[in-house]
């Protein structure tokens, strides 16, 4: 019995430490995303969705649930907010070239498409969309394409 109560204070102690351990927020304000939006225009309806179910884990301004102060679940979110983001950021958008925007529609579509994204450890809590909204975003994503398709054959010729 001995043991089992001391692995419970160590456990307990460790859970205290690691509280102290704070990932730096990713919170760099609501403008972040105001270029991307002005480049790829989505209706109000899809900006709202985006906003909600996307930019969390893609842009630089992630509202932050009341459970992401507790350690370790502000690591878990932490991570999947730098690995999302290290493959699209709605709010480094003017950093990417137009063949890589157009690939990163391309690859959204993709996920958007195949139910992959937002992704599922997101869904559980924020609940996922629905396929009316999975529609709009592809209908969207689809002119986007067409927008950066056209620039790439005109800065080709
Ligand atoms: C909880 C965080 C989270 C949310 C919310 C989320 N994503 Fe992702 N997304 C990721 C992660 C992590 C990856 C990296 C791919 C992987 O390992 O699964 C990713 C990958 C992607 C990619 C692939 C980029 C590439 O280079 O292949 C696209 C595009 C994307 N997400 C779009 C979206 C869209 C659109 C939404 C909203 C409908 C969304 N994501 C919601 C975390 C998220």
């Amino acid at each position: 019995m001995k043991i089992i109560k001391y692995t419970l204070i160590v456990l307990l102690a460790a859970l205290i430490i690691i509280q102290f351990i704070r990932p730096e927020k990713n919170n760099g304000g609501y403008e972040s995303v105001a270029l991307f939006e002005k480049e790829t225009k989505p209706s109000a309806e899809v900006a709202v969705l985006l906003k909600e179910n996307c930019y969390d884990c893609h842009s630089d301004q992630t509202q932050y649930p009341w459970y992401a102060e507790i350690a370790p679940i502000s690591f878990w979110l932490d991570d999947h907010i730098e690995h999302g983001k290290g493959h699209f950021n709605a709010s480094a958008w003017d950093s990417y070239s137009i063949k890589k925007k157009d690939h990163k529609m391309e690859e959204l579509v993709e996920m958007v498409e195949e139910g992959e994204m937002p992704l599922k450890e997101y869904t559980w809590i924020h609940g996922d969309i629905t396929e009316a909204e999975q529609k709009l975003i592809l209908q969207w994503a689809g002119l986007v394409r067409l927008q950066y398709k056209n620039q790439l054959q005109v800065s080709s010729k």
